[in-house]
């Protein structure tokens, strides 16, 4: 424990951090510094201190004035009084000089934010945007959340509380009561080139940029459009020139330590075309879902956007890692069948085996994660080298010129502006891989053994509403206006119900009765999208407009052997899924009625793939920290109290917030 720690206080069940076990984060600091180095010397964005700047250009010396950096959230400190300093006498004070001393290869990185000091060697292993924090080590944060807006968030200051361990000494206080800034305290914004984006994206965090489209637009389309898909970036977007894209470079490095460069012209050019329609899924999608049912999460409060569906074109990944080279024991690639050795040779028997080896992906900024290599190997899993997505060239948001796409997985591994593979004998050490997408149990705490739960990889079944219209007239001019999807099949007709779900008969039977009683009920159309991992297709979704006492079933609207991804234009050809994979989601569509005897109604949605999965009922029981896999049925409730029907519920409005009770 590094010297000045007092004990951690912070609340038992807060998401936060805990103190850790000491000799695992010597580990991990050894695994940060390199980190720290490599990314220093890669990093074409300069994060140099370069004066400060006002926000209007102008630029500012050392305690020119200091007061002008916005920490957003930073509550101003007490200035000390002409007796002396009256802040907390029972913690101590430091000096800047020793703050400084605590920096990123001190082993034991300290940084202040206002007046205060905080010893944050126990959560940098923790930190959601991993080794980056120790730009900061010895230095003030607030520059830097100042531009990082991710950490404006209640919650974030309140984990950095838990690391206080003292004051900055009164000496090193100016006269507002804030420490005096050594030269030049303020940085360059390396979000300042990021693309300009579609306003319609409900913005969650805008450096970096976290954005969903709003459920009427999220599935209106089987293929969302470029523009609506939505964003998820864990930095800055990086700056390719259009003019030099095609000789954006990608390193394949090989187990025995062979390198193979590629320009992503020599990849267009060089191998066969290959297209994938294949929905990308954040694990935080509903996160904000299981924030209200159960309690805080640690993490984006994404609605039900946090997933969108395209074409993507590229090469395969492993036509690219065969001619490269890459040679494992169980593995030739198909070109290279006729020169492989027959039987076992010895040279065989040196060869890494295939089920040990991942692929190591690494993005242009600091983003990395990783698959297993027989995921990239399978023929039938499609990885892309992905260059094209909907038929553009990439979006900038969305990785261009060059990114992975790996169906069926979390979408943090199918890493953006890629730069780099490696096939390695382990997983990519980066905080993406390693803790922030791992799932645990819902008693398991903010720090838990993070080695204990493999990665994230393959997704779970989930789906979701997005969009729900109540009475005939209103469903009619959302079917004309086109908001509400048609569908030339309907299995349910106005008004229909399926036999019950005898769970609770007599419940049931009474509100049967009641409304049965009613001359008329309230006609409701629903629509919204379904979606598994694994290439696992979805087979049905079950609706219930009675809060999942009663169910029936949605037409499902995208069919896996369509040929075309837009029926309309033909021209548009696209393969939507091939044999008994469908990487694709389905969107769906149901009609049918309000029990007329309540003014609210809960409208849920379930769905089922070709495994026989379904989802939880609840978050409760998968509750878990980070609010990863928040895929429990999807409720929402329509009030018909008043003129025009309100719905509430995750990507709907009114919803009420359990984490504020
Ligand atoms: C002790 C100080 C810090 C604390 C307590 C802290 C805490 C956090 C938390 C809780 C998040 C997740 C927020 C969410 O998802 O809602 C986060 C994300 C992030 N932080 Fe920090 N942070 C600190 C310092 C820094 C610094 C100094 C930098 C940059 C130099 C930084 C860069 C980032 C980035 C880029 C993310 C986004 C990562 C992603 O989306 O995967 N943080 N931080």
């Amino acid at each position: 424990m590094s010297e000045g720690k007092r004990q951690n206080n912070s609340p038992k069940d807060s998401p936060g951090p805990r103190r850790k076990d000491h000799s695992r984060l010597t580990l991990y600091a050894g695994v940060s510094l390199f980190s720290v180095l490599l990314l220093t010397l890669s990093q074409p964005l300069s994060f140099v201190h370069v004066g400060h700047h006002d926000g209007h250009g102008n630029k500012h010396d050392d305690n020119d004035n200091p007061t002008k950096i916005n920490t957003g959230d930073t509550p101003p400190p007490p200035p000390p009084s002409a007796s002396g300093d009256q802040r907390d006498p029972s913690l101590p004070r430091f000096r800047l000089a020793d703050v400084r001393k605590h920096d990123a290869k001190s082993g034991s990185p300290w940084v202040t934010s206002g007046d205060k000091v905080y010893d944050i060697t126990d959560w940098v292993a923790a930190h959601p945007g991993g080794d980056v924090i120790l730009r900061a080590a010895g230095h003030s944060i607030d520059p830097y959340w100042a531009i990082f807006t991710i950490h404006k968030a209640p919650h974030v200051r309140e984990i950095l509380e838990t690391y206080l361990i003292g004051f900055v000494d009164i000496a090193d206080l100016d006269t507002h009561g804030k420490p005096k800034i050594a030269a030049g305290e303020a940085l360059e914004d390396p979000f300042a080139s990021d693309p300009t984006r579609d306003e319609r994206l409900i913005v969650l965090t805008q450096k970096p940029c976290n954005a969903e489209p709003a459920p009427p637009q999220l599935a209106r389309d089987f293929t969302t459009p470029n523009e609506l898909f939505y964003v998820r970036n864990h930095m800055w977007v990086p700056v390719v020139d259009r003019a030099e894209a095609d000789q954006h470079k990608l390193t394949v490095e090989l187990p025995d330590g062979d390198v193979r460069e590629y320009t992503l012209d020599e990849l267009r050019t060089r191998f066969r075309h290959h297209r994938v329609t294949a929905v990308l899924q954040c694990s935080g999608n509903r996160r904000s879902d299981m924030t209200k049912s159960v309690g805080k999460t640690n993490g984006l409060q994404w609605g039900t956007g946090a997933i969108s569906n395209a074409v993507w074109e590229g090469v395969l990944l492993r036509d690219v890692l065969a001619d490269a080279g890459l040679k494992t024991t169980d593995w030739q690639p198909l070109r290279a069948i006729e020169d492989a050795p027959q039987g076992n040779s010895d040279e065989d028997d040196d060869l890494p085996e295939t089920d040990s080896l991942h692929v190591q992906l690494t993005g242009m900024e600091a983003y990395a994660a990783s698959i297993p290599l027989p995921v990239a190997l399978d023929p039938r899993g499609e990885v892309l080298l992905a260059f094209a997505m909907n038929g553009q060239p990439l979006p900038r948001d969305h990785g261009y010129p060059l990114r992975a796409v790996v169906p069926g997985f979390v979408a943090a591994r199918s890493v953006k502006w890629l730069s780099k593979i490696a096939v390695s004998d382990e997983e990519s050490t980066s905080q993406w891989q390693r803790r922030d997408y791992k799932l645990f149990g819902p008693n398991e705490g903010g720090a838990p053994n993070w080695d204990k739960y493999p990665a994230i990889q393959e997704m779970p079944i989930t789906s979701a509403i997005t969009g729900v219209w109540v009475g005939q007239k209103v469903i009619k001019q959302a079917l004309q206006k086109g908001h509400l999807i048609s569908s030339s099949t309907s299995s349910t007709t106005m008004g229909s119900r399926a036999e019950p779900g005898v769970r609770d008969l007599q419940a049931w039977q009474s509100d049967w009765n009641k409304s049965n009683q009613k001359t008329t009920t309230t006609p409701v159309a629903v629509t919204g999208y379904a979606y598994s991992g694994g290439g696992r297709e979805i087979v049905r979704v079950d609706i219930s407009v009675d809060g999942g006492r009663t169910w029936d079933q949605a037409v499902l609207l995208d069919q896996k052997d369509r040929e075309y991804d837009d029926e309309e234009n033909k021209s548009k050809k696209n393969i939507v899924a091939r044999g008994r994979r469908d990487f694709a989601w389905k969107r769906w569509r149901y009609e049918g009625a309000l029990l007329g005897d309540s003014s609210t109604s809960e409208i849920v949605v379930k769905a089922t793939d070709s495994a026989y999965n379904t989802q939880p009922e609840r978050h409760d029981g998968i509750y878990n920290v980070r609010g990863n896999l928040a895929t429990a049925w999807h409720r929402v409730t329509v009030d018909t109290s008043r003129k025009t029907a309100t719905v509430s519920g995750c990507g709907f409005d009114n919803t009420e917030d359990k984490t504020k009770k």
